[in-house]
């Protein structure tokens, strides 16, 4: 058994730095994740206090929080292949009146940020006045070297995503609707085989996305009680197909560009 097989198609109970360093340098093609935000549980706030882990604390110091991020996607940087990708899910946060923003330290990894995705939650309300109401996160797609061109067939998906966000797993705070890995492997993976980590996976989003279209993946997650969870809705997968398939539905083309010029549709 080689080096990373013991990894592939497995959910590992562990911190993520830690396991990282135990992956072999450019063996993986593809990764997505949300990892915690450092939202501070000590100021507590109704929207923080609904966003509780099981079995770890969201609260650093943010410089020591940057530095843990920088570190970690610097290993990812180093086990991803040439030419490999990296989702990364993060959000604009404020702090004593002040805005920090992912890039301070995204622009300090190894990675080339090669588009900044908006992600549209949707959600309505306005509960607190003193900003208007933040509805987006941010998507970083990250790239090692240059990434393969996207094919005419996802020509429908621009950089703004609108998936509402899930509301499907009670088990967990924050969970990511299977339609954003869904969307993440289809399009940049396409038919290639290829190997999909997510070192912060909670509940088995991006695993199980991975599992439906045929790739191969490799989950982290700090906590026991996740872990166990991923494993069964992995084991559980199909019961989720029907959501992948409309996702891939909904953009996908009848005919390319190039196609409709070779068919005169512009003469
Ligand atoms: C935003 S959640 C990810 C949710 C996931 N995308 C899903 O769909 O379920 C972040 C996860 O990071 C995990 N976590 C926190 N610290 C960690 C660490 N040091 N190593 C690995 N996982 C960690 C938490 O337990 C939590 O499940």
């Amino acid at each position: 058994m080689n080096e990373l097989e013991k990894f592939i198609n497995q959910v590992i109970h562990g911190d993520a730095l830690e396991i990282l360093k135990q992956i072999p340098d450019k063996s993986i093609d593809l990764g997505i994740t949300s990892p915690p935000y450092n939202k501070k549980e000590k100021h507590g706030g109704w929207l923080v206090d609904k966003v509780r882990y099981n079995g770890y604390k969201d609260v650093m110091s943010e410089e020591e929080y940057q530095s843990w991020q920088v570190e970690v996607l610097n290993q990812l940087y180093r086990v991803t292949k040439e030419g490999g990708s990296f989702f990364y899910n993060h959000k604009v946060r404020y702090e004593d009146g002040k805005m920090i923003h992912p890039l301070q330290w995204l622009l300090k990894t190894k990675w080339n940020i090669w588009q900044e995705i908006i992600w549209n939650r949707r959600i309505a309300g306005n509960i607190r006045g003193w900003r208007f109401w933040q509805v987006e996160e941010r998507i970083y797609w990250l790239v090692k070297g240059k990434p393969k061109e996207l094919k005419s067939k996802h020509a429908k998906l621009t950089s703004v995503w609108d998936i509402r966000p899930e509301h499907g797993h009670k088990e967990h705070p924050a969970v990511f609707p299977i339609e954003l890995p869904t969307r993440i492997i289809s399009s940049i993976l396409d038919e290639n085989d290829g190997i999909v980590i997510d070192p912060f996976c909670g509940t088995g989003t991006t695993l199980v996305a991975a599992k439906l279209l045929g790739k191969k993946y490799i989950g982290v997650d700090i906590s026991k009680e996740y872990v166990d969870y991923a494993k069964k809705r992995i084991e559980m997968a199909k019961e989720e197909e029907r959501r992948i398939l409309k996702e891939l539905s909904l953009y996908s083309i009848e005919l390319t560009f190039k196609e409709r010029k070779a068919r005169g549709f512009w003469k």
